[in-house]
C-alpha cells in the first residue's frame, strides 16, 4: 500500500476506527498522491519568475485560447473558464455552496462536516462514495423505489448486494420500519450502506416531521446495535418541496449522531438549479473529527484524480456566478413555484372519481415526478399504446408503475395529459374484453 494511504488509515483509525471499517479495499488504498497539482499548486503560489509546472498553455499571463470559442463566453475571464479547476473544484464555489447548504439546512448548525467537493454531478458523486465505501458482497440498502442507475451505480461497478424494502408501508406512510428491520438484517456483515433519496425519484415524496424523526431515531439505534452504516443523502432534487414534509436535507439531521454512522450528502446543481448539462454537483462528508475529514477528502480526491483528474471549469464558473447574483434566489424560486404549481394542478386532476376505478397514486408532495399505480393493465403495455397511439411518453417502472414528470409538462397540458392516460387505459381494456370475447 502507498505510504500517503497508510498514513490516512493511520490517522482515521486513531479517530473513529468504525470509518476505516466502513472503507472499501479501494477506499483504503485511495490516496491524493503529492504529484504535479500538489507541485503546481505550490508554484501557483511562490514561482514569482516563472511557473513551467502544468500542462496547460499561456501567454501575456492568461491562459490561452482560441477566439472562436471565446467569442460565445466573452463576459467570462479566461482564467475562470480555460484552465484547470482545482481537483477538488473552485475554492470560491465550494465556499458559497457550504454556506448555502448551511442556511438552507439549519440542522447543520453545531455540526461537524467538511467542505463540499466539486464532482461531475450527482451521479460521479454517488460513484466516488460507491468506489470508497463498497466491497463486493456489500449491502447497499435502498427503498423500493428508486433511481434505476443505482444498479449500475453500485451494482454493477462495485458488485453491491442490492436490497430493497418497500418504500411506503400499508397506510401510505414511510416504511420506517422495513428500513429498520432490513438494516438490523446485515448485522452479520459488519457494515452497510443506505441510501436515501428524497425528494424521491420516482415518487415525488419526501419525509414529514414525524417520519424524519423515526427514520433519525432508527438509524440510531442500528448503530448502537453495532452495525457500522455509511447513509447517502441523494439530495439531487432538494428545494422542490411543496407541502408539509421537512424542508432541509436528512443529512442534516444525521450529522455527527453515531460514531458508527459516516453520512454523506450528494447534491448539485443538475436539477436545483436546472442545469441538468453542467454537470456541477458536490460530495460532502460529515465526521466529528476534522482528521477524519481531511482523510476523506483525499481519498475522494485520489479516486477523481485517477478517473476524471478534475471537473469542467466552466459550468463552476456559470454556477458560482449565478450562486453570487443578487437575482440567482428570486429567479430559482420563479421556477420551484412554476412546477410546484403542476404539482397541485396534478392532485387535483386525480380527485377525479373516474380515475380512482383505473389507479391509485404515491403520496407526492416534492420534486420532478409523480407516480401512479395501475390496477388493470400492464404498465409498460400502456407506456408503448401511448406513445404510438396519443404521442404521450411516460416511465413504466415494474408491471403497475408509471412515472410522470409533471416537471416537463405545462400547467394547462396536465388535464390533456391524465386524461390520454385514462384513455390508453379504457383502450387496453376494451382490447382485452374483445380478446376475452373471442376466445368464449
Ligand atoms: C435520484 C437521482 N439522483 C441522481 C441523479 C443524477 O443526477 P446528475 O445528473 O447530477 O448526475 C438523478 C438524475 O436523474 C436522480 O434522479
Amino acid at each position: 500500500m502507498n505510504d500517503i494511504a497508510r498514513q490516512l488509515n493511520e490517522s482515521i483509525q486513531a479517530e473513529n476506527p468504525h470509518v476505516l471499517e466502513l472503507l472499501s479495499e479501494l477506499g483504503k488504498e485511495l490516496y491524493f498522491p503529492k504529484g504535479i497539482l500538489t507541485q503546481s499548486a505550490e508554484a501557483a503560489k511562490k514561482a514569482f519568475r516563472f511557473n513551467a509546472t502544468i500542462g496547460i498553455a499561456t501567454e501575456q499571463g492568461s491562459p490561452m485560447y482560441l477566439p472562436v470559442i471565446h467569442e460565445t463566453l466573452a463576459s467570462y475571464d479566461p482564467k475562470d473558464i480555460y484552465p484547470y479547476a482545482p481537483p477538488a473544484g473552485k475554492s470560491e464555489l465550494r465556499k458559497i455552496w457550504r454556506e448555502k447548504m448551511l442556511a438552507e439546512n439549519p440542522s447543520l448548525a453545531g455540526k461537524t462536516f467538511g467542505n463540499p467537493i466539486v464532482t461531475n454531478a450527482l451521479t460521479h458523486g454517488l460513484s466516488v462514495a460507491a468506489d470508497m465505501f463498497m466491497n463486493p458482497g456489500d449491502p447497499l440498502i435502498c427503498p423500493d423505489k428508486l433511481w434505476g442507475n443505482y444498479n449500475l451505480i453500485f451494482g454493477l461497478r462495485r458488485k453491491a448486494k442490492l436490497v430493497t424494502f418497500p418504500f411506503y408501508n400499508a397506510n401510505g406512510t414511510l416504511n420506517v420500519a422495513g428500513m429498520r428491520e432490513t438494516l438490523l438484517a446485515q448485522k452479520d456483515h459488519g457494515k452497510a450502506v443506505l441510501l436515501l433519496n428524497f425528494p424521491n425519484n420516482p415518487t415525488g415524496y419526501t419525509p414529514d416531521e414525524a417520519e424524519a424523526n423515526a427514520i433519525v431515531t432508527a438509524i440510531q439505534e442500528v448503530a448502537e446495535s453495532g452495525l457500522n452504516l455509511v447513509v447517502l443523502s441523494d439530495d439531487a432534487y432538494f428545494g422542490l418541496f411543496y407541502e408539509d414534509s421537512i424542508q432541509e436535507s436528512l443529512f442534516a439531521r444525521l450529522a455527527n449522531i453515531h460514531p458508527r454512522v459516516l453520512a454523506v450528502k450528494l447534491d448539485g446543481a443538475t436539477k436545483e438549479d436546472f442545469v441538468w448539462g453542467f454537470r456541477v454537483g458536490f460530495i460532502t462528508f460529515a465526521a466529528e473529527s476534522q482528521i477524519v475529514l481531511a482523510a476523506l477528502e483525499s481519498k475522494a480526491l485520489g479516486i477523481m484524480r485517477g478517473t476524471i483528474s478534475s471537473g469542467p471549469h466552466p459550468s463552476q464558473t456559470f454556477v458560482l456566478h449565478a450562486l453570487q447574483s443578487p437575482e440567482f434566489k428570486t429567479q430559482r424560486q420563479a421556477k420551484c413555484a412554476t412546477i410546484k404549481r403542476r404539482a397541485n394542478k396534478v392532485k387535483q386532476l386525480l380527485a377525479k372519481t373516474k380515475y380512482h376505478t383505473v389507479w391509485d397514486y404515491y403520496p407526492f408532495n416534492s420534486g420532478y415526478f409523480m407516480c401512479l399505480k395501475l390496477k388493470r393493465v400492464n404498465a409498460e403495455q400502456l407506456r408503448l399504446h401511448l406513445l404510438v397511439q396519443y404521442g404521450v411518453g411516460v416511465i413504466a417502472l415494474g408491471n403497475t408503475d408509471i412515472r410522470v414528470a409533471f416537471s416537463c409538462v405545462e400547467e394547462h397540458e396536465l388535464d390533456e395529459l391524465f386524461e390520454l392516460i385514462y384513455r390508453g387505459i379504457q383502450d387496453l381494456e376494451h382490447a382485452q374484453n374483445l380478446e376475452q370475447a373471442q376466445e368464449l
